[in-house]
């Protein structure tokens, strides 16, 4: 099992390149702020625990983050590569990530660290939509849909975040920099991180990130 995580603070891109590279490598797309949309979304146990934490803008709790993980990669069977957005965001859960992954006999094989200017962050939040069906994610005008307000993949409704509003995109900054940061450092004394400018177009963003994948095999 290979395994490849995006890190980056909120709006630097990490689902949208995720998604580009899951369509061009083998790795799968597990983006923890997804599975916990759709939990809101079916109104699961996970969902109501979840969904007070979101609305804020602060972290869901780590046990319950590193549980849906262990059971979405055990459900897949463990095998083959992954490619991991929005998680780890605490210590504890790099610390958890590790013990699960050594119980797998995987390890983490690289950290690609998406840089984007803070101001380019707060315009790419505020422009985002996504599609209500199909969690396309669009925006208003870096990556508009044909037809406004209609996903051009499947047809459904886009919308917008309920936690892209202004306050708690400003906590959501505010917690990156407080509890997932340090991340940076971990990977960069374990000589895993590789720092990607990701100011430009997704598609220049994800070749860089897929040429050193690529240089892996
Ligand atoms: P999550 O969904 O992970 O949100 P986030 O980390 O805040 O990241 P975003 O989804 O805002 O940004 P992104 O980097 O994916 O950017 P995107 O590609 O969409 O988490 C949401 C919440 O869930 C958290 O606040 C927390 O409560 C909880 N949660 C999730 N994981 C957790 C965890 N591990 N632990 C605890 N709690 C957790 O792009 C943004 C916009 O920019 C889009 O409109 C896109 O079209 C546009 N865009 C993207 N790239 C480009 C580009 N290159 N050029 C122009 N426009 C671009």
């Amino acid at each position: 099992m290979k395994t490849i995580l995006l890190l980056g603070a909120p709006g630097a891109g990490k689902g949208t390149v995720a998604a580009r590279l899951a369509a061009t490598t083998p790795y799968r797309h597990v983006s923890t702020g997804d599975m916990l949309r759709e939990a809101v979304k079916a109104g699961s146990p996970v969902g109501l625990e979840a969904r007070a934490f979101m609305e804020r803008g602060d972290l869901v709790p780590d046990e319950v983050i590193l549980r849906i993980v262990r059971e979405r990669i055990e459900r897949e069977g463990a095998s083959g590569a992954y490619m991991f957005d929005g998680f780890p965001r605490t210590r504890a859960q790099a610390d958890g990530l590790d013990a699960m992954l050594a119980s797998f006999g995987a390890k983490l094989n690289g950290v690609f660290l998406l840089v984007v200017p803070r101001e380019v962050l707060i315009s790419r939040i505020a422009g985002r939509r996504v599609c209500r069906q199909c969690g396309a994610v669009y925006h208003v005008v870096n990556m508009p849909t044909r037809v406004e307000g209609v996903c051009d993949r499947c047809g459904g409704p886009t919308y917008q975040r309920p936690d892209d509003n202004e306050a708690t995109v400003a906590n959501r900054l505010d917690v990156y920099e407080r509890q997932t940061r340090e991340l940076i450092d971990l990977y960069r004394a374990r000589g895993i991180l590789h720092e990607v400018d990701a100011a430009g177009s997704p598609e220049a963003t994800r070749d860089r990130i897929a040429q050193v994948l690529a240089a892996w095999v």
